[in-house]
């Protein structure tokens, strides 16, 4: 029955449509299929055969890290892992007694006080704006910045600026606060670098210029998609442009894990692979990773999963070509956010 009725709605689209369709189903499979392969729980475990514990042993004294959505899930362990290898950490939150009660618990475990709290809502270009103004003054060279914050809203909602909630967040937001840290990140360069916390769920799109789902069937879970791709077209951007900076831009991918995020926003999802998730920890391993490797063996640009560079693309995904628009997007995202070029 259900079948009949999708071989009749298909029959009813124009070619063009029926193509965009198929695409999108094949997408959707491939992604389903891969994920629940690799991004679980046993693809962590089985990943972490090759892993080396000696990539792991860096002590991170002397260096300087903003983590944002430090608080909770992946962002409050990469937050603990850099702390727990000694780095001063700065944990970007946007509620203060959320973040305050994250900063102890990390203390406390860590034993490390160089831990402090910065309270700015990444939603909001003046608050990112007036936080960057602030934390500039003291003139503290940033070796990591880690762009973990990142939302998936089912509604669509606009922040006070009028910007499509998710987008502000995930791209706006994360395109904001690196560019305005690049003066920072300069400073501890040749050794800087910007790790941002995509997701494999971009597998799922390619990039589009309609960055706030402007259209009336708005769906949350393929904005958070096209966000997440964004960011992977936006490191590779930024390792392009900025390439004589000193500062390396990598993207990744945490697989599938068990945080208040997920929970929240996919709540099926959570549900359905219960016991099957990573923990917030095996999520944030990779960022860890990309933290303390020595730059030479990274690739600028790349996109790393379970301590490895990953293919940014699926197999007959057909999302390969859209990469080409990320100018134009980057345009987009500089007179939203109303910031010069730092190039
Ligand atoms: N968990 C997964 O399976 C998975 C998979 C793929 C990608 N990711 C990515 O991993 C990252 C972390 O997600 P998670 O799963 O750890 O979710 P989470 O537990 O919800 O953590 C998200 C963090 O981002 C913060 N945040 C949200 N909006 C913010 C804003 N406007 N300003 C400042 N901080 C904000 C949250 O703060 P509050 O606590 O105040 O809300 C929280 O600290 C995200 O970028 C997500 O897309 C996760």
């Amino acid at each position: 029955m259900k079948i009949t009725a999708t071989l009749q709605f298909q029959s009813h689209l124009s070619p063009g449509l029926l193509t965009m369709f198929l695409l999108k189903t094949w997408r959707s499979t491939a992604f389903g299929i891969f994920g629940y392969l690799n991004f679980t729980k046993a693809g962590f475990v089985e990943h972490s055969k090759k892993f080396k514990p000696e990539d792991m042993e860096t002590r991170m004294n002397g260096k300087n890290c903003i983590v944002t959505g430090a608080n909770s899930g992946i962002g409050y362990a990469t937050a603990e892992g850099l702390a727990s290898r000694g780095a001063t950490v700065f944990m970007l939150c946007r509620n203060k007694e959320r973040g305050e009660a994250a900063l102890s618990k990390i203390q406390s475990a860590t034993g490390n006080t160089n831990v402090h709290l910065e309270v700015c809502d990444l939603s909001s270009i003046s608050d990112i704006k007036s936080f960057a103004s602030r934390f500039s003054s003291n003139d503290v060279p940033i070796h990591v910045l880690v762009n973990n914050a990142g939302v998936l809203e089912n509604k669509r909602v606009t922040t006070s600026e009028g910007f499509e909630f998710s987008f502000a967040v995930n791209v706006l937001g994360t395109y904001s606060i690196t560019e305005l840290m690049l003066p920072l990140l300069e400073k501890a360069a040749p050794d800087a670098r910007v790790i941002t916390v995509s997701s494999g769920g971009m597998y799922t799109a390619p990039l589009t210029k309609d960055l706030q789902f402007s259209d009336s069937n708005f769906n949350g879970v393929e904005q958070y998609a096209r966000n997440k791709r964004v960011q992977v077209a936006l490191t590779e951007k930024w390792a392009e442009i900025y390439k004589n900076k000193g500062i390396g831009f990598y993207s990744m991918h945490p697989g599938w894990a068990d945080t208040p995020g997920v929970a929240t926003s996919l709540p099926g999802f959570s549900k359905s692979l219960s016991g099957k998730l990573r923990t917030s920890e095996e999520g944030a391993d990779t960022v860890l990773w990309l933290a303390v490797q020595p730059k030479e063996k990274l690739v600028p640009g790349a996109f790393y999963f379970d301590r490895a560079e990953a293919p940014k693309h699926l197999l007959f995904a057909a999302t390969g070509g859209s990469h080409s628009i990320i100018d134009s997007i980057v345009d987009h995202l500089r007179s939203m956010s109303n910031l010069s070029s730092q190039s």
